[in-house]
């Protein structure tokens, strides 16, 4: 089969499309023909060698987590799933013809394999925040850099919950947010005023990194009413940084509930031929991704 790998750590041209073994499930796994995989930050960063602490990597290695595809090959002690079935999840080497997964759920019915890849990782991510940063209904929640694939899944997420939530994106996703019910303003100088302009702010989330911790903290009035997901400077300024992922079946089993009553959609930005991996990761890389980028198989 195909498959993108890297045989070393650095920029988008490590990555190669390769002829690679067929994987095989191992016991309580599935393999999927691949569809599509989700394109996430975390694969930029594993490729960088950036976080090999939380993603151990054997080089050479392949790219990727999120997958959906029509199930091929069922492992030991799997009960519930078939061949045929269309289904989407979490794996490994997901940039490839063939993956393994290790969590997956049926795909909604409606839901193109492309849309499907972007929901995983992303979903996973903004549960586990909204469970950390313990915002309740009828509270507000700040969520910095809510346009991407993460802030798309929380924004959503909250007006299900009945909370109120302020969004900071670019000029070009300001009606982005506002169609997702957020009070939307944009980031860069002066951004604390018109935040306190749309209101007061119980909790706050940091999802881009770009330094804005303090002034979370000052937002919030408390440094345990933040959470960042891309900030390592986190205990710095008593601020949580969340990175280990809870239970992505039980992500999934709510993705899958949230989409069918319509009441979550993550857009694909982008989809890009399994050869054009590299291309997928400098747009990623960019930072300015409305949803999500996709692979497609
Ligand atoms: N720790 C974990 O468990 C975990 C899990 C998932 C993701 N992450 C990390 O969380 C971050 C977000 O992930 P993602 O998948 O949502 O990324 P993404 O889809 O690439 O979205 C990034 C968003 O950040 C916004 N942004 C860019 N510059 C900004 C700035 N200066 N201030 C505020 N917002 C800004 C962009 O908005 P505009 O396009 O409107 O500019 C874009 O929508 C990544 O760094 C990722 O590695 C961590």
């Amino acid at each position: 089969m195909k498959r993108v790998s890297f045989a070393e750590f650095g920029g988008p041209d490590v990555l190669h499309l390769e002829d690679a073994e067929d994987p095989h499930a191992g016991p309580g796994q599935i393999r999927v023909a691949v569809r599509a995989a989700g394109v996430n930050p975390v694969d930029w960063r594993v490729r960088e060698g950036q976080i090999l602490g939380a993603h151990p990597v054997t080089l050479p290695a392949g790219v990727g987590l999120d997958a959906a595809g029509v199930v091929d090959e069922v492992g030991a002690g799997v009960d519930g799933v078939e061949v045929g079935d269309r289904v989407f999840g979490e794996g490994a080497s997901a940039y490839a013809e063939f993956a393994v997964l290790s969590a997956w759920a049926r795909m909604p019915e409606g839901l193109t394999f492309e849309e499907a890849a972007g929901y995983p990782s992303v979903v996973e991510t903004a549960l586990r925040i909204l469970r950390e940063v313990g915002v309740r209904p009828g509270q507000t929640l700040l969520v910095s850099g809510a346009s991407g694939g993460v802030g798309s899944a929380v924004l959503q997420i909250a007006r299900e919950r009945g909370i109120t939530v302020i969004g900071t994106a670019g000029a070009a996703n300001q009606d982005y947010l506002r169609g997702l019910g957020a009070r939307a303003t944009t980031y860069g100088e002066g951004w604390v005023e018109r935040v306190r302009r749309l209101g007061d702010v119980d909790a706050a989330l940091d999802l881009a990194g770009s330094g804005v911790l303090r002034d979370l903290v000052e937002l919030t009035g408390d440094p345990g009413k933040v959470v960042s997901i891309a900030d390592l400077a986190a205990p710095e300024f008593g601020v949580r940084f969340s990175g280990v992922a809870g239970s992505v079946p039980d992500a999934l089993a709510e993705a899958v509930d949230l989409i069918a009553r319509g009441k979550l959609h993550i857009p694909v930005a982008k989809s890009y031929p399994l050869a054009e991996a590299a291309a997928a990761h400098i747009d990623s890389q960019a930072g300015h991704t409305r949803g999500r980028r996709v692979i497609v198989v």
